[in-house]
């Protein structure tokens, strides 16, 4: 049985446009993996906090010198990392907000991007202990940027660290430019999720 995680991160929850494109590409998902589990988790609803010097130091402490506040912290950022290991297929609701991710996701990054956990140093560099997994990201601007923009380098750059190579994009862009760029936007970002959840290509 496979299982998919879906990661919400608009100010909107279930109502912004990069969730509506998630939740499109998830029911196409469904439809070819039947019996499959589907986990939501909605940053908007349900945030990560900021990282602290506390909670990053409660990371960094030998677990058996962890005090009962810092054992509370491990266990919440273990229980994000245990979804996203127990995930065949991530799923990503990517809006841009002032050039970059919402907020609320960097925070969840912040709490999932763990030495010795989710990534270990090694003399040949940083590798990632993620591995295996597909990610989709449905990301969603009120302008107009092709890919050539910074958002999608870091969120690509991030994942790679953490194992997670294989990676694809879908735009829908130029929301904010007006109805009719909208409508062409969200139209082309509908056209690539009937290509991806295609049966032919989730099988190959
Ligand atoms: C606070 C805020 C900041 C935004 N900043 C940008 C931006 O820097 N560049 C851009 O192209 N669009 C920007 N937009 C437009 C959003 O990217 C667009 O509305 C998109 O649909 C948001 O996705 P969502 O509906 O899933 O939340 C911004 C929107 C908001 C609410």
């Amino acid at each position: 049985m496979s299982t998919l995680l879906q990661l919400n991160t608009s100010l909107f929850s279930t109502g912004g446009q990069s969730s509506k494109l998630a939740d499109e590409f998830v029911a196409g998902w469904r439809a070819s993996h039947p019996g499959s589990k589907v986990i939501v988790r909605d940053l908007a609803h349900d945030p990560v906090p900021h990282l602290s010097a506390e909670r990053f130091q409660a990371f960094l402490a030998k677990p058996e010198e962890r005090t009962p506040d810092q054992r509370a912290v491990v266990d919440y950022s273990d229980t994000l990392i245990d979804e996203l290991r127990r995930a065949d297929v991530i799923v990503l609701g990517l809006p841009m907000y002032n050039f970059g991710v919402p907020s609320t996701l960097k925070a969840y990054f912040d709490h999932i991007a763990r030495v010795g956990v989710t990534f270990r140093y090694t003399e040949k560099g940083p590798v990632g202990l993620l591995n295996g997994k597909k990610v989709y990201v449905f990301a969603t601007r009120g302008g107009v940027y092709q890919g050539a923009d910074s958002e999608t380098a870091f969120v690509r750059q991030f994942l790679n660290f953490l194992g997670l190579a294989d990676v694809e994009f879908v735009y829908a862009e130029g929301l904010a430019i007006g109805d009719a760029a909208k409508q062409a936007g969200l139209a082309r970002a509908q056209v690539a999720i009937r290509r991806l959840t295609a049966p032919e290509a989730l099988a190959a």
